[in-house]
């Protein structure tokens, strides 16, 4: 089963629309040769439509960091999924800042899944433990319970759009990342084989799963090697136009046809 690496850099709060629209023009040049990797920028909300312009025609896509599942309503700061389809091809959730700061639960991230997969769009689910989780023994067992919550209810005709990403909170934003090898166990034990219990082995063969968590040029290779690391999802190091292209050629090179 060949998978197509994924390569998604989320911005988090950071860029202003100019900056945006500098970053993904300075971008589109450096990756044209890269066409086995689909690459993916998740900039801020303000900056989605003039982004999504500047994209068009171009092999990048473009995602949400967050969508609420209502179309409209009275849900103050909030933008929907609804609003957003007609500007992105992907939505994250259940990313654990937001899981931490604007109390996203396991059922929220579920309702938010299902809202972006109704719309035809894909959802990249991310997934992840705490330290005191990881040093309890607990990774598994959690990161597990999180995948079977986000897909709850979710058809097997819709996992094909669907993209886990596994951070390790205690390597986002640290420089402390995991080793290729312990987040590929991660990837395999807790996400591949959630999946494979839900779905199946070929729907969860097919399935895409990235790693994030301090994701660098440096770094990117050892996970890129793994058998069942499909991309990663890149805070940081996808700020910087360069390294961002490095990742993807490095993408490319270890995981290409
Ligand atoms: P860093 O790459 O900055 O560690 O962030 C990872 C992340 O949270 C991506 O969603």
């Amino acid at each position: 089963m060949t998978r197509t690496p994924i390569v998604a850099g989320n911005w988090k709060m950071n860029k202003t629309p100019p900056e945006s629209l500098q970053f993904v023009r300075d971008l589109l040049p450096k990756i044209e040769t890269f066409g086995t990797v689909e690459k993916v920028v998740a900039p801020t909300y303000l900056s989605l439509t003039a982004v999504a312009s500047a994209l068009q025609g171009s092999p990048v896509k473009l995602a949400a960091q967050n969508g609420h599942w209502e179309a409209s309503g009275a849900y103050t700061s909030e933008v929907s999924v609804a609003m957003l389809r007609d500007y992105v091809s992907y939505v994250i959730v259940g990313h654990s800042e937001t899981r931490a700061y604007l109390n996203e639960t396991d059922e929220s991230v579920n309702r938010k899944a299902k809202a972006v997969l109704a719309k035809g769009l894909g959802v990249i689910i991310a997934v992840g433990e705490s330290l005191e989780q990881n040093d309890a023994g607990q990774t598994e067992s959690f990161v597990s319970g999180q995948v079977r919550a986000a897909l709850d209810g979710v058809p097997a005709g819709d996992m094909a759009r669907v993209v886990i990403a596994y951070e390790p909170i205690w390597a986002i934003g640290t420089g402390r990342s995991a080793s290729g090898e312990l987040a590929n166990t991660i990837i395999a034990s807790a996400v591949r084989d959630t999946i494979s219990d839900m779905y199946g082995q070929t729907v969860a063969e097919a399935a895409r799963i990235q790693y994030g968590g301090s994701v660098k040029p440096s770094n990117m290779a050892e996970f890129m090697s793994q058998p069942d690391i499909d991309g990663a999802l890149v805070g940081g190091a996808s700020l910087d136009v360069n390294d961002f292209a490095s990742l993807i050629e490095i993408a490319s090179r270890v995981k290409g046809s």
